[in-house]
C-alpha cells in the first residue's frame, strides 16, 4: 500500500496499490529485468465506491478534457461511449493495453498510479434529453466580477481527468481516451498539468505551486469525520445516480508572475499570511500549527492580515464551506501577451459546490491580497458520479 502523503498532509489513502508483478497485459514484453520501482508499480482500483482520481495522492501529470457530444449523438451513443471509457481505463489503471488497439506508449511502465475520472456538465442533459436527471447543484456558477473566461475553454458535456505518475502513462490514456470518443463526441478543450514527481523531495511533503507556495495545507483530510459528508454525495442522496458522487469545480487560474516574482518574499508571505520556507502561519509554528487570527504585532497591526489568502478561505470564515483543493500546475510557454501562460488548473471536490467553492469564491472576489496577481480564465463544473461497481461502467445509473 502506498504510503506517500498526499493532498495537504494527511497521508495516503489506501486506494494506491502496489502491484506485486509490475506491468501486466503487455504479452510480448520480456518480464523486466529488475523489478518496477514503487512509482511504476502503484496502482490506484477502479471499481471503487467513489471514481479514482479524487482522494489518492496528487499525480506528477494530468490532462483534463472536455468533450462535446457531436451533433445527432444522444443517450445512446452517450452510454456506448462511456460504456468504452470505462473498459480502457479499467485496463490502463491495471497496466494492461487499451483493448481496442494499443499504441505501445505506455509499454514496459506499470500502471503508474493511473487514475481516470469522468464527469458530465450541464449541457450533457439537454443534449441528452435527461433534463429531468440533472443535479440542481449543476446549475451554472454565477457570474464573479473578477472572471475573464474564455467560453471556448470553459464548461462542455462530458468531462476526463487523467492523472498518473509518468508522463507516457498520462499521454497513453489521453489517446486511447480520444480514439475511444471515436464519432460520438469531439473535444472541446485540452489542459496539461503538471505536479512535483514522486520521490523529488526527501520525505513526503505538501506540494509547491508556481508561485513557490506551500499548497493544499488546510483541504480536509480523508480521516476528518465530515469528510465524506463535505465532499460526497451520500449513497442515499438525489438525484439517485448521484450516490457516492462528488461536484468538481475546474477553473484554470492564470498567476501574473511576472508581478509576483517582483515582492519580497516577506511581501509574498503577507498575501497568504503563511511562510514561504514550511507553510506555517505568519503566527509562528509549523505547518499544520493553528492560525493564530486575532495576534496583533508591536504596531498593533494583525500579523495575519484581515485580506490574507488564507484568512479569507477558512471554513470558519465561510460558514463552513469546504472543498477538496486537488489541483495541477501549467506552463504554455509565454502568452500573446508576452507574459508567462501558467498557473494552476484549480480542481476542487464537494458535495455541493453551493456549500464548497461558491461561497469563498464570491469572497475572494471581493478581493483578497492574492486577487491582483492571479486571473481566472476558464471555468467548468462538473457532475462526477460514484464509482462504477463489478461488472457496470461510470454514469450507467444514469444512461439505462
Ligand atoms: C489556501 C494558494 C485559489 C481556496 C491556500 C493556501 C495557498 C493558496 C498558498 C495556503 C495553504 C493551504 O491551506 O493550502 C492559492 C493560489 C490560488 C488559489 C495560488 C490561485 C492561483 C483559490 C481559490 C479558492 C481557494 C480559487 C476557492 C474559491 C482555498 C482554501 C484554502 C486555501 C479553502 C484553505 C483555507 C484553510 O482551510 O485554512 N491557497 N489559492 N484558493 N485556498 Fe487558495
Amino acid at each position: 500500500v502506498s504510503r506517500r502523503a498526499l493532498l495537504g498532509t494527511a497521508g495516503a489513502t489506501g486506494l494506491v496499490l502496489g502491484t506485486a508483478g509490475g506491468a501486466v497485459g503487455y504479452a510480448a514484453a520480456p518480464a523486466p529485468a529488475t523489478p518496477l520501482t514503487s512509482v511504476g508499480s502503484d496502482r490506484a482500483m477502479f471499481h471503487v465506491k467513489h471514481q479514482p482520481g479524487i482522494t489518492e495522492d496528487l499525480q506528477a501529470c494530468g490532462h483534463l478534457i472536455a468533450f462535446d457530444l457531436a451533433a445527432g449523438a444522444g443517450r445512446k451513443e452517450a452510454a456506448a461511449l462511456l460504456r468504452r471509457w470505462s473498459a480502457t481505463a479499467e485496463r490502463l489503471m491495471a497496466g494492461e493495453p487499451a483493448p481496442h488497439g494499443d499504441t505501445d506508449v505506455a509499454r514496459d511502465a506499470g500502471p503508474s498510479s493511473l487514475t481516470v475520472t469522468f464527469g458530465f456538465g450541464n449541457s450533457f442533459f439537454t443534449r441528452t434529453g435527461l433534463e429531468k436527471q440533472r443535479p440542481t447543484a449543476l446549475d451554472p456558477l454565477p457570474d464573479f466580477s473578477s472572471d475573464h473566461l474564455d467560453k471556448a475553454r470553459s464548461d462542455g458535456d462530458l468531462w476526463v481527468q487523467i492523472g498518473a505518475n509518468d508522463a507516457l502513462v498520462a499521454f497513453h490514456a489521453l489517446r486511447a481516451i480520444q480514439k475511444d470518443a471515436g464519432a460520438a463526441a469531439r473535444v472541446r478543450w485540452q489542459m496539461n498539468g503538471f505536479n512535483r514527481a514522486q520521490g523529488a523531495t526527501a520525505r513526503p511533503m505538501t506540494a509547491r505551486n508556481l508561485m513557490g507556495q506551500i499548497d493544499g495545507t488546510g483541504n480536509p483530510k480523508p480521516t476528518d469525520a465530515a469528510f465524506d459528508k463535505q465532499i460526497f454525495v451520500p449513497a442515499s442522496g438525489e438525484p439517485t445516480w448521484m450516490a457516492n458522487g462528488s461536484y468538481a469545480v475546474v477553473r484554470r487560474i492564470r498567476m501574473l508572475l511576472d508581478d509576483w516574482e517582483k515582492l519580497s518574499v516577506a511581501a509574498q508571505e503577507q498575501v497568504v499570511g503563511r511562510r514561504k520556507s514550511d507553510g506555517a502561519p505568519l503566527t509562528g509554528g509549523h505547518e499544520t500549527s493553528p492560525m493564530e487570527l486575532e495576534k496583533t504585532d508591536a504596531k498593533g497591526d494583525y500579523v495575519i492580515a484581515l485580506n490574507a489568502h488564507a484568512r479569507i478561505t477558512r471554513p470558519d470564515k465561510n460558514g463552513g464551506a469546504a472543498m477538496l483543493r486537488r489541483p495541477f500546475s501549467y506552463h504554455d510557454g509565454i502568452g500573446a501577451d508576452g507574459v508567462p501562460d501558467a498557473g494552476l488548473l484549480f480542481v476542487c471536490w464537494q458535495a455541493d459546490p453551493l456549500l464548497g467553492f461558491v461561497p469563498v469564491q464570491r469572497k475572494l472576489d471581493r478581493g483578497d491580497a492574492l486577487t491582483r496577481f492571479i486571473r481566472h480564465e476558464s471555468s467548468a463544473l462538473f457532475a462526477v458520479p460514484g464509482g462504477a461497481a463489478k461488472g457496470e461502467y461510470v454514469g450507467q445509473r444514469l444512461l439505462e
